[in-house]
């Protein structure tokens, strides 16, 4: 519930009037559509491995209070059977059912390069039905045997090459091969790995728009393989394949000769030199199949243009050594060598990568260029982004044009680099002369604002500069605006955020020698970033990442993919295994993560406990709550004991959280034994914690920090009646920090809810808006167009300082979105099927406007308030309903204007405020509710 504060703001307001108003709202069967047809996820999506794929599809109509009340999926073989809807391969029947989301597949079993063409018929309930377009996706390779081809590269390194040293930039390969294909093609289909990165190529053209893939994983155990159709580029004739191999992270991006990192002393994992896998298939029209398969018969060179690279140093590129049709047949590749057959380590299973690639998402062009003394000149992209620079240039041959990329400026003529540690962040390109010469890297990226441009011989243009911005091709799905101007600074700057660090998984920062993902730093924060982006794929891909570096006994890393090898066994980091899969429930409708994850799950909560457990609790910490705002600002870590929280406390309150979780988990799953063993090792736990931590005079935990507070206080561990005087604890202490933040990530991620939940959203809302430090406003105040790693990022010390860094967010965006805007998923019927609408009206914001495009359409919420009024307007989709919560108290509502024709399904009190509940169906609202 919200607020006592709240309800204050409108202490009289009288909801005098309500309409609702029918946006559209034309009759007839021709409203109605069916639309976004997807496949586990994705449109037209193409060689899936999933043998029980699940189907989702929209419905749109302008009508109000439009439900599905059957639907009937038709699979066919072809797209002639599926118009005359000739379901062969699955027919589901009519089916009385609203579902329209992850409607799982039960047809005839599905076989490897099957194309499948399915529609779906839908039924509403104003006795409407209507078919969607077909849709298409296909299937890859579903058995291991069929996996012909070998593992191929160069097993050897040039003498440009640096593998003694800590930086490990390689020569680019390029690997070629020429096939005929003499009979009329019917389709052509590559199936593909390059491990660590690949740029395929069929007769000179690049295949596909993916940049940097395929995605990673956990490379000693699987690797992913990615699906495109090539039935246009192959020929008749002689073809040509060609593909160029970058490090990516299989060839580790620093090399420390088998002892850990100097700075992190964290051992780095090494899985091997660059190598491709690939498999071909052309089906003729006469019904034959034909493979080309990666093998000895291949040729490769590592003596072309792409000198060096790798993902934190960057490339060097010398257009002099272009391979000029190399990727076409008819080239002279004979002073290539024959490749190697290369392996990627024992038991390394071949998996259809899940989620989507990189792409270039936005291209920017510098906003200035400015010259130095030095003659080199300061690109200024207005926006700390991350992906490269693509250049335009003239010189003449043999001229070296340098790029060096950072996040910020040391005075206005050099770069401040000592932030990205030991990462070089630099490009080189030399020239061939003669007229504008275009180049971009393939394998490497930066996290920038500026680039240092050395080596240019004239005054370069804005224009010669395109900032490419490469992110997991996911659409956004939200958008959010306010009348409070650093409330909307602060979510461009987590937008960018979150773009900039989703790289095949989630990483902790874009820029300097780390770039993994580290599990604590998501927790929370992925449930937040699912109210910008649909990020249900990259997650659901990154449990698994987690799942398979999972050690024997349960034991889970601190990062996964485990690129860093770091099992420290605490709980707050790996706690991301046990919280991110309700979120993909809650916010997706996606049960299977927790279905599949579950023993594993199960086995981590277990062996923590097994291996752990002191007297009834968990303790086990690492990074205590990492992050909190130092007392100075040149400090990374507080040493002033009242802002250090008790790790043991971080670590029992998590593992209490998880348990409960677990229950739920096996409650859903009908695990009767592990339900009762889950509650009886909570309620263990809680007695031994509230024991241990709770200090029954003072009504306050551990050293009463708002995190020891707050926590228990979320996770429902506190005694019921003295649940008032501990946050009243947390609150003196809020006031203590003069009303600003003093919590780490592991407290952050509880804050915004739990003052609001508690009767401080107008506290909340002092957070959100502070401009002086520690606050997300002060980032935007020194000029942040991203978050920052520190609260203090523009003065602390660089050894550990990311301004491209999601942590600090803890569940600020989930805030903006379920309490300013009022949009958030009832938790039986997820994924937004219902929604709950229930917003706080902050004392100093004026309106907000978000929306949010869910599974099932958009939800709109527009609120202001104007003289005496506040003014909402709500937008609910098809199929869906929302449980609206106006503002106001006992007072009722005396509607006028027009009727309302049935779309207000029901009409309650709240039994605690009295306030107004309405129950809505699809359509859009406009609500005026009057002192
Ligand atoms: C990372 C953080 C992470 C932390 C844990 C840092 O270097 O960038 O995001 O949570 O290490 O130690």
């Amino acid at each position: 519930m919200n607020s006592k504060k709240a309800f204050q703001l409108f202490p009289a307001w009288v909801c005098l009037a309500f309409a609702a108003l029918f946006h559209g709202c034309a009759s007839g069967p021709q409203d109605l559509r069916v639309n976004n047809l997807l496949v586990e996820g994705r449109d037209s999506l193409l060689g899936s491995d999933m043998l029980a794929p699940r189907f989702s599809w929209k419905i749109h109509s302008g009508k109000q209070d439009v439900k599905q009340v059957a639907y009937q999926l038709l699979v066919a073989s072809s797209k002639e059977a599926l118009d005359k809807d000739n379901a062969d391969v699955w027919n589901s029947g009519k089916i009385e059912a609203d579902s329209s989301l992850n409607v799982v597949y039960q047809g005839k079993p599905l076989q490897s390069h099957q194309s499948l063409y399915w529609k779906v018929k839908v039924w509403t309930n104003h006795k409407e039905e209507i078919f969607s377009a077909p849709s298409l996706w296909t299937m890859g390779l579903l058995q291991p045997a069929e996996w012909q081809a070998h593992w191929i590269g160069l097993n050897s390194y040039n003498k440009s090459d640096q593998p003694d040293s800590t930086l490990t930039r390689l020569a680019a390969r390029y690997l070629r091969k020429e096939f005929s294909s003499d009979k009329k093609i019917k389709a052509a289909t590559v199936y593909i790995s390059g491990m660590g990165l690949y740029e395929l190529f069929l007769n000179g053209r690049k295949v596909g728009n993916d940049v940097l893939a395929p995605t990673v994983s956990e490379y000693n155990k699987k690797i992913f393989y990615n699906t495109y159709d090539v039935t246009p580029l192959v020929a008749q004739g002689t073809n040509c394949l060609g593909v160029t191999l970058g490090n990516g992270r299989f060839f580790a991006v620093r090399n420390f000769h088998g002892k850990p990192n100097p700075l992190t002393q964290i051992p780095q994992s090494q899985y091997g030199l660059p190598q491709l896998l690939l498999q071909l298939r052309i089906r003729y029209e006469d019904g034959s199949v034909a493979w080309v398969h990666s093998d000895q018969s291949w040729k490769v060179t590592d003596n072309g243009p792409i000198l060096a690279n790798n993902e934190f140093d960057g490339e060097d590129y010398n257009a002099n050594k272009e391979l000029t049709g190399w990727s076409n047949a008819g080239y002279n590749d004979q002073a290539w060598k024959a490749v190697d057959l290369m392996s990627p380590g024992k038991n390394v299973s071949i998996a259809a990568q899940p989620n989507e690639n990189i792409r270039i998402k936005e291209v920017l062009h510098p906003v200035s260029v400015h010259k130095t003394p030095r003659g080199t000149y300061i690109l200024d992209m207005g926006q700390n982004m991350v992906g490269w620079v693509a250049i335009n240039v003239r010189g003449e041959k043999g001229d070296s044009v340098r790029l060096r990329f950072a996040e910020t400026m040391k005075g206005k003529d050099s770069l401040y680099v000592d932030n990205l540690r030991d990462a070089k962040a630099t490009d080189t390109y030399i020239l061939r002369g003669g007229g504008t010469e275009s180049w971009e890297p393939k394998f490497t990226y930066h996290g920038f604002r500026f680039v240092e441009v050395s080596g240019l011989r004239t005054q370069p243009d804005v224009k010669d500069f395109s900032g490419k911005v490469v992110y997991d091709d996911i659409p956004t799905i939200g958008t959010f605006e306010t009348s409070n101007e650093t409330i909307n600074a602060v979510f461009k700057n987590a937008y960018w955020t979150i773009r900039g660090n989703y790289r095949g998984m989630p990483t902790d920062c874009p820029q300097r020698d780390e770039r993994v993902a580290w599990l604590g730093d998501r927790v929370i924060s992925s449930y937040g970033e699912s109210f910008m982006f649909d990020n249900s794929r990259l997650y659901a891909k990154w449990l698994e990442d987690i799942e398979d570096s999972q050690k024997e006994n349960g034991s889970i890393p601190d990062i996964a993919p485990s690129f860093w090898d770091r099992y420290a066994d605490n709980v707050t980091y790996p706690s991301a295994f046990i919280l991110i899969p309700e979120m993909l429930r809650r916010q997706f409708g996606d049960e299977r993560s927790f279905v599949k994850l579950y023993p594993a799950m199960k086995k981590w909560t277990l062996y923590m406990w097994d291996t752990y457990r002191d007297n009834d609790l968990v303790l086990k910490d690492n990074y205590g709550d990492w992050c909190v705002p130092p007392e100075s600002l040149e400090m990374i870590w507080t040493q002033d004991p009242k802002r250090i929280t008790d790790g043991g406390l971080l670590a029992s309150a998590y593992y209490y959280h998880c348990l409960g979780l677990m229950k739920q988990y096996a409650e859903r799953l009908g695990y009767t034994s592990d339900v009762r063993n889950f509650d009886d090792i909570a309620q263990r736990v809680l007695t031994a914690f509230n024991k241990k931590f709770y200090n029954a005079g003072s009504k306050s935990y551990a050293n009463n920090t708002v995190t020891a507070n707050l926590l228990p206080l979320s996770f429902g561990m506190v005694p019921e009646e003295d649940k008032a005087a501990v946050f009243a604890n947390i609150r003196a202490r809020l006031k203590d920090f003069n009303d600003h933040v003093n919590s780490g990530i592991i407290g952050g991620m509880w804050l915004m809810r739990g003052l609001s939940d508690n009767g401080a959203a107008d506290l909340a809302y002092k957070l959100a808006t502070n401009t002086t430090y520690p606050s997300w406003g002060y980032m935007v105040k020194q000029g942040a167009t991203t978050i920052w790693e520190l609260w203090n990022g523009d003065a602390a010390n660089p050894m550990m300082n990311s301004g491209n860094h999601q942590m600090l967010l803890g569940d600020l965006i989930v805030w903006y979105y379920e309490y300013l805007a009022g949009i958030k998923t009832d938790d039986k019927e997820v994924a937004f099927k219902k929604i709950i609408m229930n917003p706080v009206f902050p004392e100093g914001l004026d309106f907000v406007k978000a929306s949010l495009n869910t599974k099932y359409g958009e939800v709109k919420s527009h609120w202001k308030k104007t003289a005496g009024a506040l003014e909402w307007e709500i937008t609910i989709p098809a199929n869906t309903t929302a449980e609206v919560i106006l503002p106001g108290n006992k007072t009722a509502i005396t509607e006028s204007g027009k009727a309302l024709s049935g779309s207000v399904l029901e009409r309650a009190k709240e039994a605690a405020t009295g306030k107004t509940v309405l129950t809505l169906g699809s359509g859009t609202y406009s609500f005026v509710v009057k002192r």
